[in-house]
Order: structure tokens, then sequence, then C-alpha cells
């Protein structure tokens, strides 16, 4: 009886320690950032294109839309649901998310990617802090 307690005992000790790389990774990984939406984003309740598409996309979408302003001189943008957007990343994209901060650039640091898009475009076209 005692032995059959010792053994189990044993195992379980040795099963911890064989997985201990998965929970000690467990235990440290960071959590994703929640991200805050302002009012004005709260209010639209959509982005320009579904919640899913921007979340993996959104450099996409960015890079078709520089390249509509840039070789086409196309400035507005009609999505799935035909809403028209002006194509902007100061004006339109940090017209709502004008939380840039806490919005584009937690995920980015979480991500560890640094966007040199700021170098010339302006990331505060409210100057709102
Ligand atoms: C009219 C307001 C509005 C505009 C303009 C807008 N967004 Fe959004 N965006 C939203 C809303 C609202 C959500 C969240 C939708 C939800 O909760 O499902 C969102 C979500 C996102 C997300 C996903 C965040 C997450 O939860 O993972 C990204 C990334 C994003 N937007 C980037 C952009 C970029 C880049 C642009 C410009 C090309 C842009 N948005 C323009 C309102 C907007
Ligand atoms: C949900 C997380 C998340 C949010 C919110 C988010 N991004 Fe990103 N963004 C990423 C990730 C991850 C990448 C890198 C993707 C890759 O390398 O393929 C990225 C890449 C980019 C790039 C391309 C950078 C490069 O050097 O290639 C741009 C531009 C960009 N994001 C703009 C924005 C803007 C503007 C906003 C806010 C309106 C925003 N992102 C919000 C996660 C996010
Ligand atoms: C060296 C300076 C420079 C850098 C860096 C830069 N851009 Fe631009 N971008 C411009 C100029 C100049 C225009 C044309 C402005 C116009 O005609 O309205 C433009 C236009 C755009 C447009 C369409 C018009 C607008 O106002 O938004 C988008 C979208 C855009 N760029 C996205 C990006 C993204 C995303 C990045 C970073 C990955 C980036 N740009 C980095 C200079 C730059």
């Amino acid at each position: 009886m005692n032995d059959k307690k010792i053994i189990i005992a044993g195992l379980l000790v040795f099963i911890a320690i064989i997985l201990f790389p998965f929970w000690y990774g467990l235990l440290k990984a960071a959590p994703a950032p929640e991200l805050k939406l302002t009012e004005k984003a709260k209010a639209a309740k959509e982005c320009v294109r579904p919640t899913e598409y921007m979340k993996a996309e959104h450099m996409q979408l960015l890079d078709e839309w520089r390249h509509s302003v840039v070789r086409n001189a196309k400035r507005v943008y009609v999505n799935q649901s035909g809403k028209e957007f002006n194509i902007s990343l100061s004006n339109t994209c940090l017209d709502c998310h004008s939380n840039k901060a806490d919005f584009c650039d937690k995920c980015h640091n979480y991500a560890s990617v640094d966007p040199y898009c700021w170098d010339c475009h302006i990331d505060n076209p409210k100057e709102k802090k």
C-alpha cells in the first residue's frame, strides 16, 4: 500500500520535472496587451475592414493605400460594404485611432515591430496626447 503511494508521488515529481520547459514557458510568457478603443472608434463599431482582417493584414492594406495615392493618385477607398474612406494614414487611421500610443504602439511593442512611417507621416494629427 505505502509503496504504491511513494511510487505515484515519485512519478508525479518525475513528470513535473520532464514538463518543466512547458510550464516554465507558460508562467513567463507576457500576456497580449489589451487595446483601448477611442470613443470615436467605439461609435464607428467597425474598422475599414473586418477586425480579423485588420489584425492580420493592416500592413498590406496600408501598402495598398500608399500605392493607390502615390502611383494612381486615387485618394478614395471603397470597402467591401461600399463605405468610402479618405485614404490617409494620419487623417483616417489616426483619426479613429487617435490614441496611437495605447493602440498601434502598444501592440507593436508587444510584437517588437517598429514601423518607420512616422519619420514622415504625422503621428498625432490632432495634437492630442
Ligand atoms: C471609423 C473608425 C476607424 C478607422 C478610420 C480605422 N479603424 Fe481600425 N478599428 C476601428 C474599430 C472600431 C476597431 C475594433 C473593431 C472590433 O472591436 O471588432 C478597429 C480595429 C483595428 C485593428 C485590430 C485591433 C485588434 O483588436 O486586434 C487594427 C490593427 C486597426 N483597427 C488598424 C487600423 C488602420 C491601420 C486603419 C487605417 C487604414 C484603421 N484602423 C482605420 C475603427 C477604425
Ligand atoms: C493587434 C496588434 C496590432 C495593432 C493594434 C496594430 N498593429 Fe501594426 N503591426 C502589427 C504586427 C504584428 C506587425 C508586423 C507584421 C509583420 O511583420 O508581418 C505590424 C506591422 C505594421 C506595419 C508595417 C511595418 C513594417 O515595417 O513592415 C505598419 C505600417 C503598421 N503595423 C501600422 C499600424 C498602425 C498605423 C496601427 C494603428 C492604427 C497599427 N499598426 C496597429 C500588429 C498591430
Ligand atoms: C520618406 C518619407 C515617408 C516615409 C518614411 C513613409 N511615407 Fe508614406 N508617404 C510619403 C509621401 C511623401 C506620401 C504622399 C503624400 C500625399 O501625396 O498625400 C505618402 C503617402 C502615403 C499614403 C497615402 C496618403 C496618406 O497621407 O496616407 C499612405 C497610406 C502611406 N504613405 C503609408 C505609409 C506607411 C504605412 C509607411 C511606413 C511603413 C510610410 N508611408 C512611410 C512619405 C513617406
